[in-house]
């Protein structure tokens, strides 16, 4: 626990009270409210969360004035370029990067666990075809608690490490059958002689007919992508996988709480959104007409992909990505991509506009995202899916923290109430 170094005095009705000032080793510090409402009778108030600190952790740094993003204190810009995803999940979940054989260790371990039970496979049954692939994860993922009662007592360390392994594996597995039952096509099953990234591709776009031979360009701009989407400090998603661990919530149904969470708009839906919105947008010219709509009060259109609670400088994964895009198009022979050239004039636009700049909203992770799924052959209903499988780690590890701390409580907020103050129930001919 971070030890206070300070004091706050808050002084109310002429009484003051003294609230320790905890220390982080990066960011802000942190008022200790946690005695505040015994000692004083008054709650805090703050919808959206925008100055509280639900938790400790040692996980994620994200500094939204610098744009700066760390995993463990690695800056996420670094990983990108070095490291790998599986690399990156080792790194969130254990807290340091891996030597060569726990590195081997670890991907022997999630490839072993690749695979779901036959009997998953019957969940999918019951979906329409056209259900979204999010739908069917939320499904089939909070399904997962009936299949695995070895891993379902959080208490047990070594349940929590199952548990963690089986849904860093099983992700993309469910992720490629929720794409392929909504195309019609066989289930493939993961093929362990792939990478992570290489095996989700073939489950995706393989098929039984003819041989699939995983394109090295694309492998490796999906394990980027996974990266850049692995974890987030305390986002809605995470907040909420922490809430339904709380109460000791088996940790399949609380990642399929996570996975409800993201397909939001607002959130990790963002990213189907934003290719909707430029695809909508069409051409370079129309663009002042949607900036207009983003600036207009009454028009509750926004510009998707832009703007965040945090970052109030460049989304430095948004920096990565947009540079993915121009290399991966580039690789892929894709040249004058319409979307491309939309978005990079949008957001050339934007931030020369006072409303933006002045509301300091920059491009964020689902700017750019969309563009490189749609050029490796994913619908836009695909996209917050692999975002769902990529924030897996993120969700679990954060999750791991939590159930693994001694004064950890279940999460119950209060309320600031304006209803009704009390009344007696009138008989139905007084009303
Ligand atoms: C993710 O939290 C995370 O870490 C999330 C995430 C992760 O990795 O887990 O980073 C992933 O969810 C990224 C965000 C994806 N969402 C979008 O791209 C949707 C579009 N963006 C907005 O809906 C909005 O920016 C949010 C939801 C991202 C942030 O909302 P906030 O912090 O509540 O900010 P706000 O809505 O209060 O906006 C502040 C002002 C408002 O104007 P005023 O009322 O002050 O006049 O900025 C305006 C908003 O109207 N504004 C926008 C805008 N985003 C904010 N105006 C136009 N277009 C936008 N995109």
């Amino acid at each position: 626990m971070a030890a206070p170094t300070k004091t706050a005095t808050l002084t109310i009705d002429g009484k003051s009270y003294e609230l320790p000032l905890l220390s982080p080793t990066l960011g802000p510090d942190v008022v200790d409210i946690r005695k505040l409402y015994a000692e004083a009778d008054v709650f805090t108030y703050d919808p959206g969360f925008t100055s509280t600190a639900s938790c400790e952790s040692t996980i994620t740094y994200i500094d939204g004035d610098k744009g700066e993003l760390l995993y463990r204190g690695y800056p996420i810009e670094q990983l990108a370029e070095k490291s790998h995803y599986l690399e990156v999940c080792y790194l969130l979940l254990y807290g340091e990067l891996p030597t060569q054989t726990q590195m081997v260790d670890f991907e022997t371990r999630v490839t072993r666990h690749t695979m779901v039970h036959e009997q998953v496979h019957n969940f999918f049954r019951g979906f329409r075809r056209d259900s979204h692939p999010m739908a069917t994860m939320v499904g089939v993922v909070g399904a997962l608690s009936a299949f695995y009662h070895d891993s379902l007592d959080i208490n047990d360390p070594w349940h929590r490490e199952v548990a963690a392994i089986r849904m860093i594996a099983k992700l993309p597995t469910i992720a490629a059958m929720a794409y392929k039952y909504s195309i019609g096509q066989p289930f493939v099953y993961p093929k362990n002689s792939l990478d992570y990234a290489g095996n989700f591709l073939h489950m995706c776009f393989s098929v039984p007919a003819e041989d699939y031979v995983v394109n090295p360009i694309l492998a490796k701009a999906m394990d980027r992508i996974m990266m850049l989407h692995a974890d987030h400090e305390q986002n809605a998603s995470t907040s909420t996988v922490r809430l339904a661990g709380s109460s000791g919530a088996n940790p399949f149904a609380c990642i399929a709480a996570g996975i409800a969470c993201l397909w939001g708009p607002a959130h990790g839906g963002a990213n189907q959104a934003c290719l909707e919105m430029l695809r909508e947008i069409g051409t370079v010219d129309r663009i002042p007409e949607y900036i207009k709509k983003a600036k207009d009060k009454d028009d509750p259109f926004r510009l998707m992909g832009f703007g965040h609670r945090v970052y109030k400088n460049f989304d430095p994964r948004a920096k990565v990505m947009k540079e993915s895009a121009d290399e991966v198009l580039g690789l892929l022979g894709i040249h004058n991509n319409e979307t491309l050239k939309v978005a990079k004039e949008l957001e050339r636009i934007a931030l020369e506009d006072d409303y933006f700049v002045s509301k300091k909203l920059y491009p964020n992770v689902d700017f750019y995202s969309g563009i490189i799924l749609e050029a490796m052959g994913f619908p836009t209903s695909m996209f917050t899916p692999i975002f769902a499988l990529s924030r897996t780690v993120g969700w679990i590890s954060q999750w791991k923290e939590m159930v693994g701390d001694p004064t950890q409580r279940i999460g119950r907020p209060r309320q600031l109430y304006v209803g009704a103050a009390h009344r007696n129930y009138p008989d139905v001919a007084a009303r």
